[in-house]
């Protein structure tokens, strides 16, 4: 240390200094609100495993979206719930489809916020895969990129802003670009799941969107835990294929990888809290093992802090609410 009596402790004494020092703050702007879009009317289906989140049906999903608007939230992505599930995801891509009628209701009650769709197949898969399947039961890969295409196809002419393919099927932001450029929506960016782990942390997800395989796992086609320099490859493949914002996901046991994607990309950088995350803090606030609250906005300010730009959060509103006051 070049001062012999550096005492960082002066700059702590209050809360004036240590806002004028703080590196790190979370603003409502980098939060975006995951929502679930189930069938029928006036639902609203808690989550057992996700305290405070429900599945909601449009109607109240429109009500949800209004009150994110209200607190300056500026962007949600949605998952849909259809109303039956087939072999071959007929569901995702249905012009009538549960996503696609989610979008044109909420882009037309409150156009000043920005819908995102997650496009993947498992919600709408009989099995629960998050691709079409081979004799064999292995997910075929090429012939699942043509259902993603035509799906977030589907999103962005519903009225999507944005689309976000989370399957992991090689090429996939590649495929959906093209299709989007060929119907004229060359202006339409993609936000690529790009490094997303076979992760434990998504089980309350699974209950959620009712999309846990049937059988098997789903590691033969998303990230080994143990890796970090195949997050890089992977993120290199999107940003070549022409994604426009890349994701690291889970958030929390992977901010080593966000901090290296910060350094190696130039990209906007999205990281997505996940569902066990979330449910791990609910669980211990409780059992009043944990401030609640204090632990949220520690872990959101440590996603941001390791080079995240975007967090896709199920605390997005009860943030909010806390860093507005
Ligand atoms: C779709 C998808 C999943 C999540 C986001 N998109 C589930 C999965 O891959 O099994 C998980 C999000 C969360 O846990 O909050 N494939």
């Amino acid at each position: 240390m070049q001062f012999p009596d550096y005492r960082p402790r002066r700059l702590r004494k209050n809360e004036l200094f240590r806002r004028l020092v703080r590196e790190t703050t979370v603003t409502v702007d980098d939060l975006v609100a995951p929502l679930f879009i189930c069938p029928g009317k006036r639902v609203r289906k808690p989550i057992q495993s996700m305290p405070g989140i429900c599945q909601l049906s449009i109607d109240e999903a429109v009500k949800e979206v209004k009150s994110f608007h209200e607190l300056g939230i500026p962007a949600v992505i949605l998952f849909g719930i259809p109303e039956a599930k087939d072999e071959s995801a007929t569901g995702a891509f249905a012009r009538e489809g549960i996503i696609q009628r989610a979008v044109r209701e909420i882009k037309g009650k409150v156009p000043d916020l920005l819908v995102i769709t997650d496009v993947c197949l498992c919600e709408y898969t009989s099995h629960g895969h998050c691709g079409i399947l081979k004799k064999d039961n292995s997910v075929d890969n090429d012939l699942t990129l043509e259902v993603l295409a035509e799906t977030a196809l589907s999103h962005v002419q519903a009225g999507a802003d944005l689309v976000a393919p989370s399957a992991m099927m090689d090429g996939q932001v590649g495929a959906i670009r093209e299709a989007l450029d060929e119907a004229g929506f060359e202006e339409t960016p993609i936000m690529a799941y790009s490094a997303k782990y076979a992760s434990s942390f998504y089980g309350p997800f699974r209950e959620a969107a009712e999309s846990a395989p049937k059988f098997g796992d789903r590691t033969s086609y998303q990230m080994d835990p143990g890796n970090s320099d195949e997050a890089m490859r992977e993120i290199s493949l999107d940003v070549s294929e022409g994604a426009d914002i890349i994701m690291v996901k889970p958030a929390l046991p992977y901010l080593d990888i966000i901090r290296r994607a910060k350094e190696e990309f130039d990209l906007p950088l999205a990281a997505y809290n996940v569902s066990g995350e979330y449910a791990m803090i609910k669980a211990a606030a409780q059992l009043g093992w944990l401030d609640g609250e204090k632990v949220m906005m520690e872990s959101l300010t440590a996603i941001k802090r390791a080079g995240a730009d975007i967090i896709i959060t199920y605390f997005a509103p009860e943030a909010a609410r806390i860093i507005r006051g």
